[in-house]
């Protein structure tokens, strides 16, 4: 392994953009974000490969921190925009998001974006947003998980302000069915081929046993062809997590390759074996036409998968704040 994977940044090159910050402050007006693809060639030209370098360590020293980037920029986007509100911690003057309902005790990996923030202000102190710095690494996540890679558009500002409010309406929660779910994404500009593409995404990473309970202990025999390797898997999960306790155990939400992004996740919900109750609505839903055949196109196709996918996280990445905002220098708070 590289001896220098994942080092913090050195404090100095820190304080000396403290000092170029206090002498240039170049009074950052609010403007309103134009997403490009070359928005940093001039002014950060090494952000791509410094959030690549640094993701590449954090997937290498666990898989699973693929999954948490990924899961923190959906959360961003559905909330006020792709505008790094889902970073800000609580303070005297801001509530955060980090405590609505589906964040609490569950969202992960914000120091992973602390470390390449740090690397980034390093090298071109305020230039590069965090709510940037997530869509970049969340496509870098998917990537090094085995998924596609995309261009990603850049230019968000990072908010001034969070919605503990709309963090806690609309990120969705896993016993929506199937109709709240729709209309919730198309709410945020995605349709029913984004939704079924990005729930994709739980190819990789883990649910909390107080997420899939009712699943467990409710339709999953039903959907499933409940033959002995689902019977098998079902009462593993039931030993994972018991009808009452355990609430934070967790389990892989695709059982046959929890670290690799893909198409094995849609085969679950084929053979109706999906871990959550809105994963497997995608395809068990009466109402689910449309998502039925998008599941199965996915399980039987994965390059269909991938790029519906990418489509969707460009168009996911494309929900911007209209409020504007501006470049944070630490992603938990708002510049002063
Ligand atoms: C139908 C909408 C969705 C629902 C109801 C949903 C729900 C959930 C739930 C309940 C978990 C487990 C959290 C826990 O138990 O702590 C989870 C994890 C995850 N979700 Fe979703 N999700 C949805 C859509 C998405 C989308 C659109 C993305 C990305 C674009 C995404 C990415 C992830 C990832 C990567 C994880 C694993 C995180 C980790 O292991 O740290 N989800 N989701
Ligand atoms: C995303 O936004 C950019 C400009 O900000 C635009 O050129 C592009 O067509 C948009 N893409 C999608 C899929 O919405």
């Amino acid at each position: 392994m590289d001896a220098l994977c994942c080092l913090k940044a050195s404090s100095l090159p820190l304080a000396l953009a403290a000092i170029c910050i206090l002498i240039g402050a170049p009074a950052m007006a609010e403007e309103l974000s134009t997403l490009s693809l070359d928005y940093y060639d001039k002014t950060c030209p090494a952000a791509q490969q410094i959030v690549r370098k640094e993701m590449e360590c954090a997937v290498r020293n666990n898989p699973r921190n693929a999954a948490s980037i990924l899961r923190l920029h959906f959360h961003d986007c559905i909330v006020q925009g792709c505008d790094g509100s889902v970073l800000l911690d609580d303070t005297i003057t801001i509530t955060g998001e980090k405590t609505a309902s589906q964040n609490i005790n569950s969202l992960i990996g914000f120091e992973i974006v602390d470390r390449i923030k740090n690397q980034l202000e390093g090298e071109c102190p305020g230039v590069v947003s965090c709510a940037d710095l997530l869509a970049i690494a969340a496509r870098d996540a998917v990537t090094l998980a085995g998924g596609p890679y995309w261009d990603v558009l850049v230019g968000r500002k990072d908010s001034k302000s969070a919605s503990l409010e709309l963090a806690n309406t609309d990120i969705p929660n896993p016993n929506q069915n199937l109709l709240t779910l729709t209309s919730n994404f198309l709410g945020k500009g995605l349709n029913v081929q984004d939704m079924v593409a990005l729930v994709g995404s739980h190819t990789i990473g883990m649910a909390r046993c107080t997420n899939f309970r009712e699943r467990i202990y409710g339709d999953f025999e039903a959907t499933s062809h409940y033959d002995l390797t689902s019977k098998t898997y079902l009462s593993k999960l039931r030993s994972i997590c018991p009808e009452s306790g355990h609430d934070n155990s967790i389990s892989a939400m695709d059982y046959v390759s929890p670290n690799i992004f893909d198409n094995i996740f849609y085969e679950s919900l084929l053979k109706g074996e999906g871990l959550l109750n809105s994963d497997q609505e995608m395809y068990s839903s009466l109402l689910g036409f449309e998502t039925a055949e998008l599941v199965k196109l996915y399980a039987a196709d994965s390059i269909s998968f991938f790029k519906h996918f990418s489509d969707a996280m460009v168009k996911m990445g494309n929900i911007t704040n209209p409020e504007g905002g501006e470049i944070r220098k630490n992603c938990k708070f708002v510049n002063t």
